[in-house]
């Protein structure tokens, strides 16, 4: 392979031994603790990484997309939840091959209103399908808000013989806001109101919450069947600072960018806008970091710009290669096609991102 040296920028680069810790220590906490893993794959949308998860002892895996879950069939999956609230009749077909080719597949139903639009919707596919209800655990996206809706959608479902209730889920993502001195707490009442209202409904279902923030801590309790984590694989910097459970050192996906101008002190410009580490950034308004401790943030992109700011700014020398930890990894994972692997910092194999833009 080319020398990372060699390698034309931007360039995401993938730690194959990171990566590899990453996928080893979540799967070790969730084996000590008896509960499944099943990742959510939004984060790599690569068919490599989903074989690693599942060869680790991953029970099955978790998307967002039918689009996602049928680019992961080649990992040999064979347990999938689409984790998203489908509706479209014209996608009964595409379900019915998923069940087909699975031995479990099962989607989301996420409110009263939409089990309608899912009941209409399994009509036309043939075969019944297992559902897990969402539980809305303070995003105040989708998911039941209450015992009574969630009572509501299982009475629903029960008067629909295509449907099964297996179980509940909940996307703590308002986790990432939390402070670590609360985080256990914050995790333990959620584990409670799951259950509490699994209970009430029925006390053989499962419950699956478990983001990259609080995976680990609810499956060390114990008291759920499974975590869904997603960003745990690579990490970034919502994990290592804004919420703190990841250390810098493990984070096992960066950016390598090349800087290509200084166009006045304190300022110097990267060939890598928000088409390579998208728009989302830090609480503080950042989309990178460089990884090597040095004090040079990407504080705004442009397109194809990145604006480097920070006290070793100055220091740069055109030409210059960096590499920069992203603010939020899945959406730089799904803007590019391929992924460089790299050992000891060369570079071994490139993979391709398989379900990159399958937002449908
Ligand atoms: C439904 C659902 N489950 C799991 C995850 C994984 O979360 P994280 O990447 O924080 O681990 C997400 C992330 O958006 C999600 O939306």
């Amino acid at each position: 392979m080319t020398a990372l040296a060699a390698i034309a920028t931007p360039a995401v680069l993938v730690d194959r031994v990171k990566l590899a810790a990453n996928i080893r220590d979540m799967q070790a906490v969730c084996d000590q603790h008896g509960v499944e893993l099943r990742p959510h794959i939004k984060t790599h949308k690569m068919v490599a990484v989903a074989r690693q998860q599942l060869a680790a002892g991953a029970r099955g895996l978790t998307c967002a997309k039918l689009g996602e879950a049928e680019a992961m069939l080649p990992s040999g999956v064979r347990n999938l939840f689409v984790a998203h609230s489908l509706v479209d009749p014209g996608q009964a077909p595409r379900i019915a091959a998923l069940a087909d080719q699975l031995d479990d597949f099962r989607v989301a139903v996420t409110s009263e209103a939409h089990a309608e639009a899912l009941i209409s919707l399994a009509a036309h596919i043939g075969r019944k399908l297992g559902v897990m209800i969402a539980v809305d655990s303070g995003l105040g996206r989708e998911g039941a808000r209450d015992m009574s809706a969630a009572s509501g959608i299982a009475t629903l479902l029960a008067r629909c013989s295509h449907l099964e209730l297996r179980g509940f889920y909940t996307h703590e993502g308002h986790f990432y806001g939390v402070s670590r001195k609360q985080l256990p707490s914050r995790a333990a009442e959620l584990v409670d109101r799951l259950c509490a209202l699994r209970d009430a409904i029925d006390p053989a279902l499962a419950v699956w919450p478990g983001c990259s923030v609080s995976a680990r801590m609810i499956a060390s309790a114990g008291r759920v069947q499974a975590v869904r984590p997603g960003a745990y694989v690579f990490g970034d910097l919502s994990l290592t600072r804004a919420a703190g459970v990841i250390t810098a050192e493990a984070v096992a996906l960066h950016v390598l960018a090349t800087v290509v101008d200084k166009p006045e002190p304190g300022l110097a410009l990267i060939d890598a806008g928000s088409k390579v580490f998208s728009s989302d950034r830090t609480p503080d308004g950042l989309s990178a970091l460089a990884a090597d401790g040095r004090d040079i943030a990407v504080a705004r992109v442009n397109e194809e710009h990145g604006y480097l700011r920070g006290s070793a700014v100055d220091a740069l020398r055109i030409g210059e290669r960096i590499v920069f930890t992203p603010a939020h990894v899945c959406t730089v994972v799904n803007l590019t096609d391929t992924v460089i692997v790299i050992e000891s910092g060369q570079p071994v194999d490139t993979w391709r991102v398989e379900a990159r833009g399958r937002t449908q």
